[in-house]
């Protein structure tokens, strides 16, 4: 199987790069698969730096997948979601569901996650929880299909 390249953009008000443990993880979890991560990046929870974060990472011309972290619940300052949408182009929904779906299974606050999964482009993005806990099960719901999605998207077929 050809390697997948993601781009990780965690969104929060107080972490720095050092301590973004939930990227971290999601970074190991990327390496344990065999793929590769060529950028990590932390942004405010502002709706326009989201934005702009995805974009650059997504238009990053090896970049397949990029994941972002954090602000994907109810507070008022949660707006990775519609950050996401603005400069996204269609929506996978089967993938959200399939991540709330198994974290449902671990906890009920899964019906929490407001998290999308849209296209730009030929590049996915995937909205993921900010806890390190919460952004592993997540993972663990979705990466089996991953590899087909990017397939897929570069043209492939079944
Ligand atoms: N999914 C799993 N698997 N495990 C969790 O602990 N936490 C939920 C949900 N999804 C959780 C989870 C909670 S409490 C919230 S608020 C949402 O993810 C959004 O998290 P975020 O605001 O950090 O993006």
């Amino acid at each position: 199987m050809s390697t997948i390249t993601f781009a990780i953009v965690t969104c929060s008000d107080t972490r720095s790069l050092a301590e973004d443990a939930a990227g971290a993880a999601l970074e190991r979890l990327i390496e344990e698969a065999g793929w590769r991560c060529a950028s990590h990046v932390i942004v405010k929870d502002e709706q326009p730096e989201i934005s702009a974060a995805i974009v650059a990472a997504a238009d990053m011309p090896e970049v397949d997948v990029v994941l972002t972290c954090g602000g994907s619940g109810l507070s008022l300052r949660d707006v990775t979601p519609e950050a996401t949408r603005a400069v996204c182009d269609r929506e996978v929904p089967g993938i959200a569901e399939g991540m709330r779906a198994h974290s449902m299974a671990i906890t009920p606050f899964a019906m929490l996650s407001r998290a999308l999964c849209m296209q730009r482009g030929r590049t996915l993005v995937i909205n993921l929880p900010g806890s390190t806990k919460a952004a592993t099960e997540n993972w663990e719901g979705i990466a089996g299909v991953l590899p087909h999605a990017v397939k897929m998207m570069a043209g492939g077929g079944h």
